[in-house]
């Protein structure tokens, strides 16, 4: 099979598109990706020898080129790219929707071009945070009216509607998958796990929004793909399927778990200024493809944090590169006076 990744020099891109190559001896993959500051060639360096493996720069919102890349004999579109960082929505949202909305639109006109003519896929992944947020109980369904709440989730709200209209209109042959908050190797060191891992090596403190109650479902990224292959090959097109972990922390556990485990002090822990419209907490009912496709998450919290932190202890090199120039501008920016 001949997939075309977009977005795949991201954190969970690039660890999909090392799991299909292992799992898929006979699969071919075209890596998109624009290499905003999140793309990172290094993350798939040591692919660039492979035959079975070709990485492209460019952008998904440029028509022209996305259609003749699913020309050359693209039988799956799956969707990564997207600008993905809730905080930097808030101060900058333009972006996101060029990427996440637009971009989105233009892979499905390239795929409305071709699908009738001959066989091709599309998996759009989604997130939970289309969803919105959850009081003290319950969990997200799959039917759970879409209620988005930051730039960012408005927009990959809007893609993900995209593609459900242009199953419904048009048939195109199009699933989606809403998952909870991953972590894991080779996630960029503003989001909340890899930041608190790298600040605690570094004895730097530890920024926690609000009260540190805010609660979200964690899964170990190697999971995700696991669950994004099964539906990949058994999903129903014009199906959504909820993807999620089964561990509810809230953040400031997270943070405490990491010191902990790395023996630094909690006094390292700073509570800031909130997030504005700061979600309170996300936890997803899975039901469905467990039941469907018989997926499940395999990796505990406590495994998968231990595999994360000697990840980020084994590769201080990879992130401390990343920690400089524009990277400190914009911790600076988001995180001096707060
Ligand atoms: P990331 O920010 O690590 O990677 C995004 C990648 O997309 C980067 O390589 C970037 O260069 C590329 N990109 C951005 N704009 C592009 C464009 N216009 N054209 C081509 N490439 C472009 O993101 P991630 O955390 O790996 O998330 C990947 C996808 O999964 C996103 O769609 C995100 O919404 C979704 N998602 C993420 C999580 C999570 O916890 N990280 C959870 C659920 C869903
Ligand atoms: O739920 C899926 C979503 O998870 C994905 O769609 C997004 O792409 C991904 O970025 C993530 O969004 P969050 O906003 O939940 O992730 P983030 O790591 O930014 O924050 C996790 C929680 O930690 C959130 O409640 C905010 C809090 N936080 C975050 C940072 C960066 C802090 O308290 N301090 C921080 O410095």
């Amino acid at each position: 099979m001949k997939i075309l990744v977009t977005g795949g020099c991201g954190f969970i891109g690039s660890n999909f598109i090392r799991h299909i190559l292992k799992c898929h001896p006979d699969y071919f993959l075209i890596n998109v990706d624009k290499l905003t500051y999140a793309g990172n060639l290094e993350n798939l360096s040591d692919l660039s020898d492979s035959p079975r493996y070709r990485f492209i720069r460019g952008d998904i919102a440029d028509a022209p080129r996305i259609e003749e890349l699913v020309s050359q004999g693209v039988e799956t579109i799956v969707n990564f790219a997207a600008e993905s960082h809730v905080d930097r929505s808030i101060e900058d949202p333009g972006a996101f929707m060029k990427t996440n909305v637009f971009g989105t639109f233009v892979l499905l006109e390239a795929m409305r071009k071709v699908f009738q003519k001959r066989q091709i896929r599309f998996l759009h992944i989604s997130t939970d945070e289309v969803y919105g947020s959850l009081g003290e109980s319950g969990a997200f369904t799959e039917t759970t009216p879409l209620a988005p709440n930051s730039p960012y989730s408005a927009s990959k709200t809007a893609a993900d509607m995209l593609v459900r209209a242009y199953h419904h209109t048009y048939g195109l042959p199009a699933l989606v998958t809403r998952c909870s908050n991953n972590y894991g190797p080779y996630q960029f060191p503003e989001k909340l796990i890899p930041l608190m891992i790298s600040n605690a090596l570094e004895d730097k403190e530890l920024p926690i929004y609000g009260d540190g109650m805010n609660v979200r479902d964690w899964i170990y990224v190697e999971d995700h793909c696991r669950a994004l292959d099964v539906v990949l090959h058994r999903g129903k097109e014009g199906e959504v399927y909820n993807v999620g972990g089964r561990s509810e922390k809230p953040n400031i556990t997270v943070a405490k778990t990491i010191l902990d485990r790395l023996g630094k002090p909690h006094s390292l822990i700073r509570y800031v200024a909130d997030r504005p419209g700061h979600d309170r907490r996300y936890a997803i009912d899975f039901s469905k493809i467990e039941r469907e496709l018989g997926w499940k998450p395999s990796v505990s919290f406590e495994e998968g944090i231990r595999l994360t932190i000697e990840w980020y202890q084994a590769h201080r090199e990879w992130w401390k590169k990343i920690k400089t120039g524009d990277y400190l501008d914009y911790y600076n920016r988001m995180y001096k006076d707060r």
